[in-house]
């Protein structure tokens, strides 16, 4: 029988004298004098690759094992022996080699040097073979894992949120259209699409977030959150934004805005201790290749309380600056990234939380303070992305929630169901947002969030 292993395995337990199995790709071959071949092996379990051994007694070496070519998919048997070369503590002795797939060195797109990110983006197919892609994706799994972790031990529930909505909950209508109607002959009615003709009797499109949905479980379960695709057809084509992102919203009844961002720092602290921990390997390759200034930005998170600030004096503090930005502020604008980065990177030098932003430029759901004037929402900024939560306390006030439903223009009917939870055991409630590749962003120190999604979808493209 087989001892089939990981290398990750193998490298934590070196079971030293073992016939073992390991089945990977091989990075790349040296040859010894024709005596036998260095074969270094990566099995995508971890970073590091194996070193195998390959005799030239083996009976396919001179057939095969000198064909080898970065890319090869094979199978290696033999035994694990203290490596006397440097580099490595155990290498595996072949002792019988198999070739699964071979990858022709004249056509395999990845070689052994350093490949430009926009390169690879075309080759996304390719690409998670790479050392930087096969980091990215083992570490967007582990915090995967670390945010359901987090909410567990947190006492909260998950709930799947429909990906398929008829409602808008941004209110910004940056929506996608879900629908079964033929778009080459397209029923009309009094001069607009009949979409009461369509698949669901009405427009449909897919969901931009799951908090509605959430707060109708946060106000039965106590404490729910959902971890699921997002879909925002907005034309920004910047590093930051993505066309399908993963968001976590967790959604807390009989809790306030000061609870919420209570909640939200020490899930963002959670999640860059668990990456510490768990990643360690990973984030070092990020912190030599990515982004030098990463083990400092991560531990700077740990460190340190958020600050915290009202929407009020952040204005003060941008217009102290004594710069002139590109979108100047007053009281009222809505703070664009290059407002968010002069805060938390150089005024504060580190996460800032501000707090009670103006009504108008806040969706519809948000819950009035007694100024009048403010909603009780807050964003948490980090150095170096900007934005990477947004959320906020509820209007759990029936009449106070109709009023800002029809200021925002949408249409009541629409929103009967939500009025409906404040017409029947209302509380007060609140939660937030977080989109999962901001924040592998920065984790990672990766530039451009198409990096820290497999396959991302931005205007005009939608590869793979
Ligand atoms: O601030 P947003 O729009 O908030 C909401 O959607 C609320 N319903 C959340 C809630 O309270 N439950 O989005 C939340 C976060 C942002 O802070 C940002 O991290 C991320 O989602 N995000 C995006 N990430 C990538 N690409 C985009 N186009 C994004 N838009 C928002
Ligand atoms: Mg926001």
């Amino acid at each position: 029988m087989s001892n089939y292993l990981r290398i990750r395995q193998i490298l934590q337990t070196k079971p030293l004298g073992e016939q073992v199995e390991i089945r990977g790709w091989l990075r790349t071959r040296r040859d010894s004098k024709g005596e036998f071949s260095f074969l270094e092996i990566n099995d995508g379990s971890c970073l590091a690759n194996l070193q195998v051994i390959a005799d030239r007694s083996l009976p396919n070496y001179p057939t095969e094992v000198l064909k080898l070519t970065t890319g090869c998919s094979i199978r290696v048997a033999g035994k694990i022996a203290a490596s006397p070369g440097q580099g490595q503590a155990v290498e595996l002795q072949a002792k019988t080699i198999e070739v699964y797939g071979w990858a022709p060195a004249e056509s395999y797109p990845l070689q052994k040097k350093r490949h430009s990110f926009e390169f690879l983006r075309k080759i996304a197919h390719l690409r998670p073979r790479t050392n930087s892609m096969g980091a990215v994706a083992r570490v967007r799994s582990a915090l995967a894992f670390a945010v359901h972790q987090f909410f567990r031990e947190q006492d909260f529930f998950l709930v799947h949120t429909p990906i398929i909505t008829t409602s808008d909950c941004e209110g910004a209508g940056e929506m996608f259209t879900v629908t079964a109607l033929d778009l080459e002959n397209l029923p009309r009615q009094n001069g607009r699409v009949a979409f009461e003709k369509d698949f669901f009797g009405r427009a449909a499109n897919l969901t931009v977030s799951g908090q509605l949905e959430a707060e109708i479980y946060a106000l039965a379960l106590g404490k729910v959150y959902t971890f699921g695709p997002t879909f925002r057809a907005e034309n920004s084509n910047t590093s930051r934004h993505l066309a399908e992102f993963w968001m976590i919203e967790p959604e807390m009844s009989f809790c306030d805005l000061a609870e919420d961002m209570a909640l939200a720092e020490k899930f963002l602290k959670y999640l860059v201790g668990y990456a510490l921990d768990h990643c360690a390997d990973e984030l070092d390759l990020f912190g030599r290749f990515i982004e030098k200034d990463l083990p400092r930005r991560l531990a700077n998170v740990l460190d340190h309380d958020f600050i915290r600030i009202t929407y009020t004096e952040a204005v003060k503090f941008l217009q102290d600056a004594g710069r002139a930005f590109e979108f100047p502020v007053h009281w009222g604008t809505d703070l664009q990234s290059e407002h968010e980065r002069y805060l938390s990177e150089e005024v504060f030098k580190r996460p800032v939380i501000v707090y009670n932003y103006p009504k108008t430029i806040k969706p519809f759901y948000m819950r009035v303070n007694d100024d009048q004037q403010t909603v009780a929402a807050m964003d948490i900024l980090f150095p170096g992305i900007g934005e990477i939560i947004g959320g906020s306390q509820r209007e759990e006030r029936y009449e106070q929630l109709a009023l800002r439903i029809s200021e925002a223009g949408l249409n009541q009917a629409d929103y009967d169901w939500y009025l409906d939870l404040r017409r029947f055991g209302s509380a007060p409630h609140a939660g937030f947002g977080m989109g999962f590749e901001r924040f592998m962003q920065f984790v990672t120190g990766m530039a451009n969030i198409r990096e820290v999604i497999p396959f991302p979808r931005t205007p005009g493209s939608a590869l793979f």
